[in-house]
């Protein structure tokens, strides 16, 4: 089959003992916690931005088009530029402060990064809830983003690093787990707060409260034995990682961190060594996963959910408990991908969700465009053609939420090799929040000039990138980290760029011990 058929990896490889214990689960779960402020983020800012009292104090046109202006067409009521940047502002924050973060987490530990990153999503919260104009709403926005990108680059490093192998996947997910429980919160909240003249300061300095854990956490939370290696602290690191593996025999493994510790500080120049013809494969999928993980349009869900259904004739209530039905089928959807991630597989969600997404956006574009043509117009939807398209919004939410969503984080965090692995791993985080911003801040200008077109637009690319998968993603289940350089080379188009590549880790078998090219070779490409 081109591109990789669903068959799993040979299970070969090193097998360090160790099992999920009491204090490791709950360190990690702890830790997770750190994607509730990425989410709450996400989910806050849509309800806010139809909240008449913040939209009258602070965006007096949009205000008046929204209220009061018939005239203007309906497609069109929300599309502001301060406004798009008071949503998307944060996530050019966070792209920045993502990359002197890795110098952060590198040097001084995952556990100063974490505490930075609650700091000033705290300081960022604080300026919001207590925002007097415009200026003090960005400049909050920005501090949330620093905050954002500080925590999105050294909370899923923190998890990996303290999980046992077997389970990182599903410790990688509880992440994006986090996320979409900071956005159903979110959701929540603008529900209720919005019936309060100043409801909108409850809601943007509520962010406190998720800002408290990740601090409070961050203090508490044991540091990672690789950090501590990577930092010299030899005899700590051994005694840290024995209480998080639950033995007292942790050699193997110790050996091993600091081994691959050395090796990556032997690399010098990481970003440059990217180029090399050899790491085509991976730098291709560090960028084009998250670019098309936003170009499935999922944030024009997440952010302006109330703002779209209150577009297509939703009342404002209606608006944010739809909002709200999304967020939660968002949270349950993710679920069931911790449960079959590693059973049916990356790329067999991945297809699967890209076909179901592709025929939502599909049906969505046909009713709102039969209902409101090119021009727009004001008049309340019946109630059961706004059930129709919000049911179809959940479909597709929950297709998001068991492929592109967690994957998204999930593959590009496996398939870079160690030397490599940092700098691929900024590169996957900037190039994430660089489209979370660009989608944030050209959205309501596309709905405004595209029209029931918009949701076209994106099932477009998601016919693209669902091609894209099954032509060139190898399926990496069951793979350990180690030996996924076998996946590229069995690839259809990819090994051409493999030739003469060998495992780059010491501690990897060779080829003959796992038998590919022979008769115990696996085929999972
Ligand atoms: C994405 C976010 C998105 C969220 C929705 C994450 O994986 O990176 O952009 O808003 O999922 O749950």
């Amino acid at each position: 089959m081109a591109g990789g058929g669903f068959g799993s990896g040979p299970g070969t490889g090193k097998a360090y003992p160790g099992n999920l214990n009491g204090y490791v689960t709950f360190t990690c779960i702890v830790a997770a916690m750190g994607g509730l402020i990425f989410g709450y983020d996400i989910g806050i800012s849509g309800g806010v931005t139809s909240m008449d009292s913040f939209l009258e104090k602070f965006f007096h046109s949009v205000y008046r088009k929204k209220n009061a202006d018939t005239s203007t067409n309906q497609y069109c009521k929300f599309d502001s530029v301060p406004l798009t940047l008071f949503t998307s502002s944060l996530y050019l924050a966070a792209l920045f402060s993502s990359l002197v973060a890795s110098y952060v987490t590198r040097k001084l530990g995952r556990r100063l990064s974490m505490l930075l990153g609650g700091l000033l999503f705290c300081a960022g919260a604080l300026l919001n809830a207590f925002a007097r104009d415009v200026a003090m709403l960005i400049v909050g926005r920005i501090l949330l983003g620093f905050g954002v990108g500080f925590a999105n680059q050294s909370v899923p490093l923190y998890l990996s690093e303290m999980a046992p192998y077997k389970y990182r996947g599903a410790l990688n997910i509880m992440f994006q787990l986090s996320i979409t429980i900071g956005i159903l919160v979110a959701n929540v909240l603008n529900y209720f707060f919005a019936k309060i003249t100043w409801g909108w300061r409850l809601s943007l300095g509520g962010a406190v409260i998720p800002a408290l854990f990740i601090i409070i956490g961050s203090l508490f939370l044991p540091e990672t034995p690789n950090s501590l290696i990577e930092r010299g602290n030899h005899d700590v690191a051994k005694e840290r990682l024995k209480k998080i593996r639950g033995l007292d025999n942790v050699d193997e493994e110790f050996n091993d961190l600091v081994e691959a510790s050395e090796a990556s500080r032997k690399v010098e120049h990481p970003w440059r060594n990217m180029l090399q013809r050899k790491y085509r494969p991976q730098l291709t999928m560090a960028i084009m996963i998250p670019f098309f993980q936003q170009f499935t349009g999922i944030n024009v869900i997440m952010f302006y959910a109330p703002v779209l259904f209150n577009t297509i004739g939703f009342g404002d209530d209606a608006s944010l408990v739809s909002a709200a039905v999304t967020g939660a089928v968002n949270v349950l959807a993710t679920l069931v991908s911790i449960y079959y991630v590693d059973k049916l597989g990356r790329r067999f969600l991945f297809l699967e969700g890209g076909i179901q997404m592709f025929i939502c956006q599909v049906v969505v574009a046909i009713c709102i465009g039969v209902k409101f043509g090119v021009n727009g117009y004001a008049g309340e939807l019946p109630k059961w053609y706004a059930f129709v398209v919000v049911l179809f919004i959940c479909i597709y939410v929950a297709a998001f939420a068991w492929s592109w969503g967690p994957l998204g984080w999930l593959v590009p965090s496996e398939i870079f090799p160690l030397e490599i692995r940092s700098a691929a791993q900024s590169i996957n985080v900037g190039v994430n929040m660089i489209f979370t911003f660009i989608i944030g801040q050209v959205f309501l200008m596309m709905l405004c000039r595209m029209k029931f077109g918009l949701f076209l637009f994106f099932a477009f690319f998601v016919v693209v990138m669902t091609l894209a998968v099954y032509f060139f993603l190898p399926e990496t289940k069951n793979i350990p980290i180690e030996e996924m350089v076998v996946v590229w080379k069995e690839h259809w188009y990819w090994n051409r760029f493999m030739k003469g590549v060998d495992f780059p880790g010491k501690t990897a078998p060779s080829e003959v011990e796992m038998g590919i090219g022979g008769e115990g070779g696996h085929k999972n490409v």
